[in-house]
C-alpha cells in the first residue's frame, strides 16, 4: 500500500505522515528533508539556492546531513523551498523517492508533489490544509518555544512567500491531485487531525 500525503508548510502533514506509517506500519520517507539537505549543502558551499548549477551542485549532499537537526531550522526551511525549484534538482532527487515509494511491502511519503509525480499509483492520497494565518499562528508558537525571538507578522509573511513559490513553481507545484482526499486541519488538535487521516485512509481502502 502506498499512502502519498502532501499539503503547505505547518499544515500537520508531518505529524499525520509519521503518525499514519506508524499504524498502518509502512516505512516512512519525509522528502522535505531531501531538499533541505540540498538548502543545507548550498549554504555550507558557500553558493546561491536561485543558481540552478549551485542547486544542483548540492544535490549530492553529504548524506551524514540528513541527520542534521539544523535542517529543522527555518532559515533550512526557507533554501529548501528556493532550491526546489529547479527542475534539476527535482530530477536528481526523484529516483530515491520513487523508489521508496515503490519498494515491496508498501511506503508513505509526504511533500508537495507525491500524489501527483512521485507516486500517482499511490493507493491513498491525503493533501493537508490550513488557512495560511492558521499554519503561521503554529510555525510561530513553535518557534517562540525554542527559545527564538521573531514577530508574528514576520512569520506570516514568510508562510505566504513560501507557500506562493512552492505552488507557483513551474516543475512540479504543490498542488492537490485529482482524486486526493482534503484534510483542512485549521479547526483540529493535532490529535484529532491524526484520527480523522486514519479514518480517511481505512475509508479509502475498504472502498477498493
Ligand atoms: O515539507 P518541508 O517544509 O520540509 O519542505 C521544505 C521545502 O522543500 C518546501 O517549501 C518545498 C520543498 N519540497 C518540495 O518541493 N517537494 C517535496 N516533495 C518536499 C519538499
Amino acid at each position: 500500500m502506498i499512502i502519498a500525503v502532501d499539503g503547505p508548510t505547518a499544515s500537520g502533514k508531518g505529524t499525520i505522515a509519521r503518525q499514519l506509517a506508524a499504524h498502518f506500519a509502512v516505512p516512512y520517507l519525509d522528502t522535505g528533508l531531501l531538499y533541505r539537505a540540498v538548502g543545507r549543502q548550498v549554504d555550507l558551499n558557500g553558493g546561491d539556492a536561485d543558481s540552478a548549477a549551485d542547486a544542483l551542485a548540492a544535490s549530492d549532499f553529504d548524506e551524514s546531513l540528513l541527520d542534521d537537526p539544523a535542517l529543522r531550522s527555518e532559515a533550512v526551511g526557507s533554501l529548501a523551498s528556493r532550491v526546489s525549484v529547479h527542475p534539476q534538482v527535482r530530477a536528481a532527487l526523484n529516483k530515491r523517492q520513487v523508489d521508496f515509494a515503490h519498494q515491496p511491502g508498501g511506503a508513505l511519503l509526504d511533500g508537495r508533489d507525491i500524489g501527483t509525480v512521485i507516486a500517482p499509483d499511490a493507493d491513498v492520497k491525503l493533501f493537508i490544509t490550513a488557512p495560511a494565518e492558521i499554519r503561521a499562528r503554529r510555525r510561530h508558537a513553535e518557534m517562540v518555544e525554542r527559545g527564538e525571538q521573531v514577530a508574528f507578522e514576520t512569520i506570516l509573511s514568510d508562510t505566504i512567500a513560501r507557500d506562493e513559490r512552492d505552488t507557483n513553481r513551474a516543475d512540479a507545484p504543490l498542488k492537490a491531485a485529482q482524486d486526493a482526499l482534503l484534510l483542512d486541519t485549521g479547526d483540529l488538535t493535532i490529535g484529532e487531525a491524526v484520527q480523522r487521516a486514519i479514518a480517511l485512509v481505512n475509508a479509502q481502502i475498504r472502498s477498493r
